[in-house]
């Protein structure tokens, strides 16, 4: 049975990733989750200078889901090597390194440095951040033209495979997507948080430190899932789909509507080992529907 997934020049063992900001840099779950269970692992995102993240409070519960407004609290690129890779030497799956430039020639020389670090197997870039306000206050994901240009930048400094981290608030996923192709993106993550809220109404006060957070978990799976199967009508390329998975038919909802891999986030802080029980259970499911190659179940919803 085959369940490996290429992205570019990267071959994952199967088709289950954690989502960024959700496994710190690797390492610290290593007690907690085995990793030679997962198809790749994909490391909280890095910016070219630390960053101290935004105001607590930074996390609040929502009816299934979580809200947080982290604001990519990171080591910043030097400290990154010299710490985080080094303990990542010996890691039994492929290891993506996702990383935020803010501009494209900050890309480009986040992608320059981290491009001669063996280790990194593959970047994703993080253009969707709900929680900080660059390229004018919007994001670069909702906008096609700059997310051609980030792309490019980042495609003419490495053959590492490159992965763009897309927003679902957008009205229209196929021109986005198009444009991160186009530029030579070698696979689509989707989705990051939707932009949300929550009030406490005794003190009339944000619940969050920084009055707005991501949303994610089961909540957002349903709107998740219809963005991927609009993305995969107007791409060839891979997408990992991400939004509230927790369980094997979670993640068959993804793979069925068109995407290639997938990845848990708010789930790891529920249940980490859980989640490693998935591939071996789409591979029970495949048998069962008689299935050899999970490229026979890409895509395949039944829509007529
Ligand atoms: C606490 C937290 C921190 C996150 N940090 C990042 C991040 O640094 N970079 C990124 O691209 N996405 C980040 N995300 C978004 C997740 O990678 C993922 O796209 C989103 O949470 C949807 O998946 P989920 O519902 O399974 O969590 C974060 C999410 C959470 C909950």
């Amino acid at each position: 049975m085959n369940v490996q997934v290429t992205i570019g020049s990267l071959i994952l063992p199967n088709p289950l990733t954690v989502a960024s900001g959700t496994f710190g840099y690797g390492v610290e779950y290593g007690g907690l989750i085995n990793a030679g269970t997962l198809g790749a692992i994909v490391t909280k995102t890095i910016t070219p200078v630390p960053r101290t993240g935004n105001r607590p409070s930074r996390l609040w519960e929502t009816p299934s889901g979580l809200l947080n407004s982290i604001g990519l609290e990171n080591v910043g690129l030097e400290r990154f090597i010299t710490e985080k890779i080094p303990p990542l030497e010996s890691y039994p799956c492929p290891v993506i390194v996702s990383i935020m430039g803010e501009t494209e020639e900050g890309f480009a020389r986040l992608t320059e440095r981290l491009d001669g670090c063996g280790r990194v197997d593959g970047l994703e870039l993080n253009l969707s951040c709900p929680n900080i306000a660059y390229h004018g206050g919007g994001l670069i994901a909702q906008d096609p033209e700059a997310v051609g240009a980030v792309v490019a930048a980042v495609r003419k400094k490495t053959k590492k495979a490159v992965i763009a981290k897309l927003t679902p608030e957008v009205s229209d996923i196929s021109a986005i997507g198009r444009a991160a192709e186009a530029a030579g993106a070698d696979a689509i993550a989707l989705i990051n948080t939707i932009k949300a809220m929550a009030i406490d109404v005794e003190t009339r006060r944000p619940r969050l430190g920084n009055v707005t957070g991501g949303l994610s978990g089961p909540a957002i799976r349903p709107v998740a899932v219809r963005l991927v199967w609009e993305l995969f009508q107007a791409v060839r390329i891979p997408i990992i789909g991400m939004g509230g998975i927790a369980t094997c038919e979670d993640a068959l909802e993804f793979i069925i509507a068109g995407a290639s891999a997938i990845a848990v986030g708010t789930y790891i802080f529920v249940d980490p080992q859980a989640v490693t029980a998935i591939p071996d259970d789409i591979c029970d499911y495949m048998k069962k529907h008689r299935m050899k190659d999970i490229r026979e179940l890409v895509g395949s919803v039944q829509v007529q």
